[in-house]
């Protein structure tokens, strides 16, 4: 629908003018629905145990369905598989367990037949230790790759400094050849890209334009806060050994190379870039998202994902904190910034289980209710795979049934080493390991899921497939699956839900998410009961509800100021 002239003519009507025509910036991927397909668990076409491309062309109907808009793909390049593909080999091959270029070309051509768009994941912080450009710098101090990466001597017989690595241990490994350490701020074999080397950034904005004349519509960028180091890589300070994360982001040079990638690139296409911005405030935000400045469009900022986290430590958070953070999202971000709504991807537990309750009773009124408030909230929303059905957390009990190299290494540096108990880590695991979102898509109650018709997938379907898979769902119209199709659908129509002013109503209740979202005279209203308990609400400021539009269970209550809210239930009204 052309949102635009909607807009206008709401606008026009409108008494109270709660965003003026001119503050309003059009653009199709902030009125976009984002799906993230992550191709290793989406479905295997060839009976290898693996995800590939042409799976995800057999599921693009299903996709469709939804109403989402734009793919973003995991990564779908050439890659040893350290860790899934986030360590590329050859930026400009399909990884072979995924198919062929063909594959990916038929893959982008069923997409834009469906009038969708496609994203990649630009993983350039760091590369394969498998890459050419590594082969080569490895060999000799003297190669003239050897600049592309961070080589260092050891410092008193250590580590250059005491940098910490994401998957455990330290950022450094001294490599025979040269008997000089190269930095990884993730695994050994991922070591990190100097973006200081003019000559690194040439070849990143080639093999972007490489992806983008083949009519890809943009990127969602890895780490990319991280790729302009502190001069000097000086020590981590004390308080940020635990988080090291807020030290590595943001450096000296990181707005400049944005803004380069932008005029020699992004500026020539029609292109939507989000970046993961691992380490990055909210107060940082609109420096590299806000229009005038020509960086990125979105980020991912972390904060209410990793709510649940101390550390790696699973924490119970509370509805204020994460409504706290909502707030202060919208106040850093003016007319000129955008945001993004999400609250799993590949790196997290399942929704359901992170931020609802996968149990019996409430796993499906929970699952809803959280679509209702991520197409919503304001902000593109990104939708990771299997949360539309509903797809829970994995029962792990044991070590050997985890794939992830940020586990193995772990229990390698915490567990093997006596520093922590097996039975506890295990069980942090089983809440917050990203194995939990990476086992299979769950298609159907055939053997694996209708995944593969290999004997054993790469890694294991959860157990509860024959209760919650995609055949069973689409079948049934009060599903997951069913609810989110009517919710995107809503968002579509509905520019308030995209445009509108946010307004928290009632930031310190703790069990109800209540907020309007407002754009002229078009006014919705979502009430959000966050407990298992059934609860009476009277809305604050003699508010009445007005229309009921959308309920997760079957309400009916309307025009009211005193709502009858079950457990998990939640609604929007149009006031
Ligand atoms: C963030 C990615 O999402 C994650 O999966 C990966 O392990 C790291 N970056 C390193 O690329």
């Amino acid at each position: 629908m052309n949102f635009s002239r909607v807009i206008l003519a709401i606008l026009a009507t409108s008494p109270v003018m709660t965003l003026a025509a001119e503050t309003i910036q059009h653009a199709w991927w902030k009125e976009a629905v984002v799906y993230q397909v992550y191709p290793r668990s989406f479905k295997d076409s060839n009976g290898d145990g693996v995800g590939d491309l042409k799976g995800i062309t057999s599921k693009l109907e299903y996709i469709q369905r939804l109403g989402v808009n734009v793919i973003w793909l995991s990564p779908h390049f050439d890659s040893p598989n350290a860790d899934n593909g986030y360590d590329i080999r050859d930026y400009r091959k399909v990884m072979a367990d995924f198919g062929t270029m063909a594959d990916f070309d038929e893959l982008l051509h069923g997409i834009k037949q469906r009038n969708m768009k496609l994203i990649l994941d630009l993983v350039v912080n760091h590369t394969s230790d498998e890459h050419a450009w590594f082969a080569e710098s490895r060999k000799s101090k003297d190669s003239p790759y050897r600049d592309h990466y961070f080589w260092r001597p050891a410092k008193d017989g250590h580590e250059p400094n005491n940098w910490v690595s994401f998957f455990s241990g330290s950022a450094w490994t001294l490599d025979p050849a040269t008997n000089e350490y190269y930095l990884h701020l993730f695994a050994a074999k991922q070591p990190d890209l100097n973006w200081d080397n003019p000559k690194v950034r040439r070849e990143v904005y080639d093999l972007m334009k490489f992806w983008l004349d083949k009519g890809v519509d943009g990127f969602r960028m890895d780490v990319i806060p991280f790729i302009s180091k502190r001069p000097g890589l000086p020590d981590l300070p004390p308080d940020y050994m635990t988080r090291p994360q807020y030290f590595y982001a943001m450096g000296p040079h990181l707005h400049e190379y944005l803004r380069e990638m932008n005029r020699e690139v992004l500026s020539k296409y029609d292109a939507m870039t989000v970046g993961e911005a691992f380490g990055v405030t909210l107060e940082q935000t609109p420096s590299l998202v806000d229009e005038r400045r020509h960086e990125l469009d979105m980020i991912f900022n972390f904060d209410v994902v990793r709510l649940n986290r101390d550390g790696e430590q699973w924490r119970d958070w509370t509805l204020p904190e994460m409504k706290a953070i909502y707030t202060t999202e919208d106040k850093a971000l003016d007319a000129h910034s955008w945001n993004t709504v999400f609250l799993s991807n590949h790196d997290n537990p399942r929704v359901v289980s992170a931020f609802g309750d996968d149990s019996a009773a409430f796993r499906i009124p929970s699952a809803k209710l959280l679509a209702t408030m991520v197409l919503t909230l304001k902000g593109t929303p990104f939708i990771y795979q299997g949360d539309e059905l509903g797809m829970t957390n994995y029962p792990f009990t044991r070590i050997e049934e985890f794939d992830d190299i940020q586990v193995k290494n772990g229990w390698k540096a915490d567990v093997l080493t006596g520093k922590m108990k097996a039975g506890p880590y295990l069980a942090n695991l089983r809440k917050t390991s990203r194995d939990n979102s990476r086992t299979p898509m769950q298609w159907d109650d055939s053997s694996s899921a209708g995944f593969t018709t290999a004997a054993t997938p790469w890694l294991r379907v959860n157990p509860n497939y024959k209760d919650i898979n995609a055949a069973r769902e689409l079948a049934d119209p009060s599903s997951i699956y069913n609810y989110f199709c009517k919710m995107v659908e809503f968002r579509k129509k509905t520019p308030a839900l995209v445009y509108g002013v946010y307004e928290d109503l009632d930031p310190r209740n703790a069990h109800i998410f209540a907020y309007t979202r407002t754009l002229g005279t078009e006014k919705y209203l979502v009430v959000l009961n966050f407990s298992k308990a059934d609860v009476s609400y009277t809305l604050p400021g003699g508010i009445t509800a007005g229309e009921l539009q959308i309920s997760n269970l079957a309400s009916r209550e309307s025009k009211t100021h005193a709502l009858q809210l079950k457990a998990w239930e939640a609604r929007v009204y149009r006031q």
